[in-house]
């Protein structure tokens, strides 16, 4: 297996490296070699040398079995730059179409939502991740001025709604999985999510055993919060999947819980945590590496190493039953100092 690995700005380089050690681990443990290669590209790397991701990136990057992403972000390059090209450009160019982000709590203590355990809390967002309002479509006119007008342009396909909406309902059947929603905003977005309507009321018939419901995107929030348990799997567009896995993160436990994975099924697929270059926490030995190695998890069962992957979620969760882990779950332990203690459970899984 060649595996990418973009570590990135910030506690992404942290977290990387806690990711790369219990994939080692899996390696010794399984007897299979990975075969890493480390890429530069990063705010520094831009600072020194100009370049977001070169020419041929995308190119290299679709050589490789899978990608591994640290975060990107930094304060030096306050237009985002490169992490547009080198993490956006990637969903794009490579046409990573599912943003699969597992919303699942391990432990109780972790939860901030009054009396919910795992049991309440075990479901699965798929985020479109090619079109919406990520595609950059827009500009400014007579910017800085009083007169300025900024036009941001949402795209929505049926090609692209109907992918995202048809891998939800997949993914639900393959699982045994009873109960799907998707979540739009068509009461006030009248063009654009009609699509999401009729792709869904198209394709809800052809999975009878699933029940099909739907929520405005801000009801849906309120529910999350309200009743996680009623929720298996939901599917909605790309802003609206960043923010609710976001708020799906904080019932794991925090942004440094959560895993994702950016798909195209069968081809090359990038896989970060959900969480971002946290810049106060970078270097520091703090940032928590969990949801950095649950990513690496979903890399090796997207890979179909679903042995191994198991070993790594095994590990994470003795890890937390154990109590362990970094201040933000409550732990005592460093970034380096969590990832040793996964790594170690690994090896004697
Ligand atoms: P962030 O996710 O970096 O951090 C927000 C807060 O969450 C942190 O201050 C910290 O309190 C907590 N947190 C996040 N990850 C943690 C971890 N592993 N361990 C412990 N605590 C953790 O979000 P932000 O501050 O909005 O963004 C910082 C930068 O990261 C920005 O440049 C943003 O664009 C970028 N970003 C990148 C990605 C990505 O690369 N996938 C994702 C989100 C944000
Ligand atoms: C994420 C991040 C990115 C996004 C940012 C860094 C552009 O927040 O992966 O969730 O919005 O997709
Ligand atoms: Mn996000």
């Amino acid at each position: 297996m060649r595996i990418a690995v973009i570590s990135g700005d910030g506690i992404g380089k942290d977290v990387t490296v806690e990711a790369v050690k219990v994939l080692k681990a899996v390696g010794e443990r399984f007897g299979r070699a990975f075969d890493l290669e480390h890429l530069p590209w990063s705010a520094d790397y831009f600072l020194q040398t100009g370049i977001t991701i070169p020419p041929n990136g995308y190119d290299t990057l679709r050589e490789f079995d899978a990608i591994f992403i640290g975060a990107l972000g930094d304060p030096r390059v306050p237009d985002n730059r490169h992490a547009r090209d080198i993490l956006l450009g990637t969903r794009f160019e490579l046409d990573l179409f599912v943003n699969y982000r597992p919303v699942k709590l391990l432990h109780e203590r972790l939860c901030p939502l009054k009396g919910r355990g795992p049991a309440d809390v075990n479901f699965s967002v798929f985020r479109e991740n090619t079109e919406g309002l990520y595609v950059g479509i827009g500009g400014r006119f007579k910017p800085g001025t009083e007169d300025e007008i900024a036009i941001q342009e949402e795209v929505n396909t049926w090609k692209g709604v109907h992918r995202i909406v048809r891998h939800a309902f997949e993914f639900a059947a393959s699982r045994g999985l009873t109960k799907v929603c998707m979540a739009d905003k068509s009461n006030a977005m009248t063009h654009g999510h009609a699509l999401w309507q009729r792709v869904f009321r198209e394709l809800a018939p052809l999975y009878p055993g699933i029940e099909a419901t739907h929520y405005y995107i801000d009801a849906l929030a309120m529910y999350m919060v309200l009743d996680p348990a009623q929720f298996q799997v939901i599917v909605t567009n790309n802003l609206f999947g960043d923010i609710i896995t976001d708020l799906g993160a904080t019932f794991q436990g925090g942004l440094g819980m959560a895993a994702s994975g950016n798909i195209h099924p069968g081809r090359t697929s990038m896989f970060e945590p959900v969480h971002g270059s946290a810049p106060k926490f970078a270097g520091r030995n703090l940032a928590n590496p969990i949801g950095a190695i649950g990513s690496a998890a979903l890399m090796l069962d997207t890979l179909g190493l679903t042995a191994e992957a198991a070993a790594v979620d095994a590990a994470i969760l003795a890890t937390v039953e154990a109590g362990k882990g970094t201040p933000d779950i409550g732990g005592t332990l460093g970034t380096r100092e969590a990832g040793d203690d996964i790594a170690d459970k690994v090896l004697k899984f």
